[in-house]
């Protein structure tokens, strides 16, 4: 497959293939020319439809390290503002001799549908509340970096389940690589079909934080939220915030996520996102090479 739609769609050695692939890559960019010429004779686009800060600037180092041209489209300051439909977007771009799709969109299957519909790889960087495949890779890569291995570590994922495509997709590729997945939020936050996941459901942050090895602490997504969700943003910080006295008396360290942007003082308070347990910024700059492994093995299929 010439996609990258959803960890769904992947299987464990996939994942092993991807992280060795950025075990190769991190070592590059950390060398004084971070630059290879693989991707020379490949043209990607980048198409944002949402904002992004991390992906989306995250995508395009990650193609320019590789030595990919790279074009990039944000839908605000587009002709879709003029009623131009997705399908003729893309395929007037694809015009233009461009042979790889990055795009996030809001439509939960946006990826899905654009892969059925035009002759280009596609990669989805945030579809909806659906999946953010590119985001779990680099979050179990960073476990993987900061306790040796993923499988058998017990991940919890905490707060907005609900409207949460980084949570989909990180209890996928968790499972695939053999962790143990708690999702912990209010009852409110979890989707109705978070039975059939195969993952513990605990509505105590304190028992959860308890049980885990890591914690990776959703943001409270305003912007999806209806008012009926939740009583208040006061509320969900009392009930599913971490700070630094609870997890002092936790009496173990657990490592700490976040895949940004953070909400400062509502699901993560200063002095636990900027401490030595958080990985937050380790996730940031292994989505570099993440990123490059993903677009370098795709990109070895269109050559092929
Ligand atoms: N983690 C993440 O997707 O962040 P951005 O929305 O800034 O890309």
């Amino acid at each position: 497959v010439n996609h990258l739609l959803g960890i769904k769609y992947l299987k464990e050695k996939d994942i092993q293939l991807i992280f060795e692939t950025a075990d190769h890559f991190k070592e590059v960019i950390n060398r004084p020319i971070k630059k290879v010429p693989s991707l020379r004779d490949i043209t990607i686009a980048n198409l944002f439809f949402e904002n992004s800060t991390r992906t989306k600037l995250s995508f395009e180092l990650a193609e320019k390290r590789l030595s990919a041209d790279v074009i990039n489209f944000s839908s605000g300051q587009s002709s879709v503002k003029k009623g131009e439909t997705l399908i003729d977007t893309v395929n007037n771009i694809l015009s233009m001799k461009v042979d790889m799709v990055v795009m996030r969109h809001p439509n939960p299957g946006a990826g899905i549908f654009l892969s059925k519909h035009v002759n280009a790889s596609i990669v989805n960087a945030g579809d909806g509340a659906h999946e953010h495949p590119t985001q779990a890779l680099l979050d179990s890569y960073s476990i993987r970096e900061k306790l040796g291995d993923v499988k058998g570590k017990k991940v919890v994922i905490v707060g907005d389940i609900l409207h949460s495509r980084v949570a989909l997709s990180n209890i996928f590729a968790l499972q695939l690589q053999g962790a143990e997945v708690m999702v912990c939020g209010p009852k409110t936050l979890l989707p109705k079909y978070i039975g059939e996941l195969g993952v513990k459901v605990e509505t105590n942050l304190r028992k959860a934080l308890k049980w885990c090895d890591v914690a990776n602490m959703l943001r409270v997504q305003n912007e999806r939220m209806d008012i009926s969700y939740f009583p208040s943003t006061r509320e969900y910080t009392q009930q599913f915030g971490v700070n630094r006295e609870l997890l002092e008396s936790l009496e173990k360290e657990i490592t700490i996520m976040h895949p940004g942007p953070i909400n400062r003082g509502v699901e993560i308070t200063s002095d636990v996102a900027d401490s030595g347990q958080s990985i937050i910024l380790d996730q940031v700059e292994n989505g570099v090479a993440i990123r490059m492994a993903v677009i370098y093995l795709l990109a070895s299929k269109i050559k092929q």
